[in-house]
């Protein structure tokens, strides 16, 4: 008998409550206005009679900025990605305390980053307050609705592809300042993912079937939490080209590890569903495969073309 939500969330409250205390023993508290310089600061037009922002006033290249704004109007859709967890999880014992906690330190990435770009004038401050205000009133909905062992296969996925991210357009920025702040975010998210691929394993101990099934299901259908932004299409295609993340990095930083941490191709114990799920889960990942070479091999042929290797 497959177990349902109550009983999941009952079952496995205790790997909840244990790695929660291992990241709060681990989480280390931090500042975002340590990482703003803010003497670089100056005042803008409108109400204050400042200078309004021009082009030349970014010192970012071109794909940084992009993936800046992007990153940025992921964290901003914290609310409805808190309402999607505490809806799911419930705001009791310590999944609950888990949920305010995760919220908190992720509150703290929109607040940074955009200090950062307001300060530096990284971007159009009024572009970003339209997209930002486009992309939050159209929500976030979680695509696995209330399935508890899909939504956190999901976020141990994700969280690991926000760290990369963050990461590599750290080091596009080119700016040792947004480096380290950009650091700094990455090495919340890889806290996160850990907890949740932890809880993932929680669960392939107490329901393998169903959680090989949440897997296999995640990673066929996988999409970015920000890919409801406006051209996001355009947008993470010249995030690809610049290798901040692409799907050869999707397939082999992302999902590859983590499954081999589920031990998810070794594991005895399956049966029906699960070895079903299990088959479509290699053949999706040799696809993935095939997909990322040919990605690469167009990047390649195209730098060329441009003169760029
Ligand atoms: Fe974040
Ligand atoms: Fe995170």
């Amino acid at each position: 008998m497959p177990l349902d939500q109550t009983s999941l969330l009952i079952e496995l409250e205790p790997v909840v409550a244990t790695n929660l205390d291992r990241h709060l023993a681990l989480a280390k508290e931090w500042f975002p206005h340590e990482y703003v310089p803010w003497s670089e600061g100056r005042t803008f037009d409108g109400l204050l009679g400042g200078a309004e922002w021009r082009p030349d006033d970014s010192k970012l290249p071109d794909v940084a900025r992009t993936a800046l704004i992007v990153n940025l109007l992921t964290e901003d859709n914290l609310p409805s990605y808190h309402h999607e967890i505490a809806s799911l999880f419930g705001r009791d014992g310590a999944w609950g305390t888990w949920v305010h906690r995760w919220t908190a330190e992720e509150g703290r990435h929109g607040i940074a980053i955009r200090d950062y770009l307001t300060v530096t004038r990284g971007v159009d401050p009024i572009e970003l307050e339209r997209a930002r205000m486009a992309h939050m009133q159209s929500g976030y909905v979680n695509d696995h609705n209330d399935e508890m062992l899909h939504t956190i296969a999901y976020v141990a996925f994700q969280e690991l592809a926000t760290r990369i991210s963050h990461r590599n357009t750290g080091r596009a920025t080119g700016d040792p300042i947004a480096e380290q702040l950009l650091a700094r975010v990455a090495a919340d998210e890889n806290l996160h993912m850990v907890f949740y691929r932890n809880l993932l394993a929680g669960a392939f101990d107490l329901a393998p079937d169903q959680a090989m099934r949440a897997v296999a299901d995640v990673v066929a259908a996988f999409e970015m939490p920000g890919a409801n932004i406006e051209g996001f299409g355009r947008k993470a295609l010249s995030i690809a080209l610049a290798g901040i993340y692409d799907l050869r990095q999707h397939r082999d930083e992302v999902l590859a590890p983590v499954l081999r941490q589920w031990n998810v191709w070794d594991r005895t114990g399956l049966t029906g569903d699960g070895e079903r799920a299990r088959e479509e889960l290699a053949e999706h990942m040799s696809t993935l495969e095939t997909q990322a070479a040919r990605f690469e091999e167009r990047r390649e042929a195209r730098k060329k073309r441009r003169g760029e290797s």
